[in-house]
């Protein structure tokens, strides 16, 4: 109804608008001290699991598998422990390697995914440890896991997943300081940095989210399109995955993710004026090499939607549209850059006047294999 959707047209934009309230909900008593320092309960309960991780294998699908890529940069990076990401439905019949001293995470906004509940009973009958990182409580991978921590957004209602992908990916981010920090493997000050952040990340989505009306304009343009391909690099080339994934969810137009630097080993073949690039692009240790990727894209006649930093002069100079996100640490790119990408889908699928709430064939919830 009207009231649930609370004045929004669709549940999916008001669960996009919702991310400054749902993200403070999921921080809430995780980051303690002035950012200084974490507290997971399923970390500090368990200290010797994690202490002795041999690996850290993480299972999940759809949204939750690309939270996962993320959250596997995020733990190799501070807490420096190998860290693979799998799909469930491949893992579970994969015969995998599972070691007692491995710890499995699995992530599920649902709970239920048949997949990634038959992955972690693999999981505990070979003895790891089985971390659950959900969203409905009491739910049945939630029930079935040793400890986890709940990313605490609420009900999703619609079928894209979008607060519960930016509650994952900083609930992962959470996790990897919270390793870290136990394992010594990062200093307090680079917890602080990133900690410091975290508590402002209401505030950071809340400042992105004033893009809505600029990329609302944008999408006009690009209802015609057949097909599209998203770039990024690190920790944003998931969220490359995931915005393409958007888009075709809900738009049906079909969509690509790609690290950028491997579009010159394949779809720098498609580009032509037909073919949009959305680039994610922000101010980190790679930022030059996306400008060349640029560059590429604009010499074969591509269009460019860019999402740079606040005060980036390069790319808007190149770029055919440019949508600016504040100035975070690199491991919270992927949580602010999510948001436009959330945007761009949304408002291309409403004009081409497509059920952005409930796509055709996609389920919320898929309990079956
Ligand atoms: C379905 C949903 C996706 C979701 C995936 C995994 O495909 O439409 O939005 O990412 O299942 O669901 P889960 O509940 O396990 O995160």
């Amino acid at each position: 109804s009207q009231l649930e959707k609370g004045g929004y047209p669709h549940f999916m934009l008001k669960e996009i608008f919702e991310q400054t309230d749902t993200i403070f909900d999921c921080i809430r008593g995780r980051v303690v001290a002035n950012g200084t320092a974490i507290k997971l309960s399923g970390v500090n309960d368990h200290p010797d699991r994690f202490i002795n991780a041999g690996r850290i294998l993480i299972v999940a699908c759809g949204t939750s598998w690309h939270a996962g890529l993320i959250g596997a940069r995020l733990i190799e990076n501070f807490a420096r422990i190998p860290t693979r990401v799998e799909y469930a439905s491949e893992f579970r019949y994969a015969n995998p390697v599972i070691r007692p001293d491995d710890v499995v995470i699995a992530i599920s906004q649902s709970g239920e995914t048949a997949d990634t509940l038959a992955a972690i009973r693999l999981a505990k009958e070979a003895g790891a440890f089985v971390y659950g990182i959900c969203n409905a409580v009491g739910s049945s991978i939630a029930r079935e896991t040793d400890t986890g921590t709940y990313i605490h957004v609420g009900p999703e209602i619609g079928v894209a997943s979008t607060k519960a992908f930016t509650g994952q990916v900083t609930v992962l981010t959470m996790l990897a300081l919270a390793i870290g920090q136990l394992k010594g493997t990062i200093s307090s000050e680079q917890i602080a940095e990133v900690g410091r952040s975290i508590l402002r990340l209401p505030d950071l989505i809340a400042e992105t989210l004033e893009l809505n009306p600029q990329i609302e304009k944008l999408s006009a343009i690009y209802t015609y399109v057949h097909n599209f391909l998203y770039l990024g690099r690190g920790y944003n080339y998931p969220n490359a995955l995931e915005g393409a994934l958007k888009l075709k969810e809900i738009s049906y137009i079909h969509a690509e993710g790609y690290p950028a630097a491997e579009m010159k080993h394949g779809p720098i073949a498609l580009i032509d004026k037909e073919m949009p690039t959305v680039v994610i692009a922000p101010d980190d240790e790679l930022h030059e090499k996306v400008i060349s990727n640029i560059q590429q894209v604009k010499a074969r006649g591509g269009s460019v939607i860019a999402i740079v930093t606040k005060g980036d002069t390069t790319i808007p100079a190149m770029a055919d549209h440019v949508l600016e996100i504040p100035r975070v640490p690199e491991a919270l790119s992927p949580i602010i850059a999510a948001i436009p990408l959330q945007l761009l889908a949304y408002h291309i699928a409403i004009m081409k006047g497509c059920n952005v709430d409930m796509p055709r064939n996609l389920a919320k919830s898929v309990t079956v294999e």
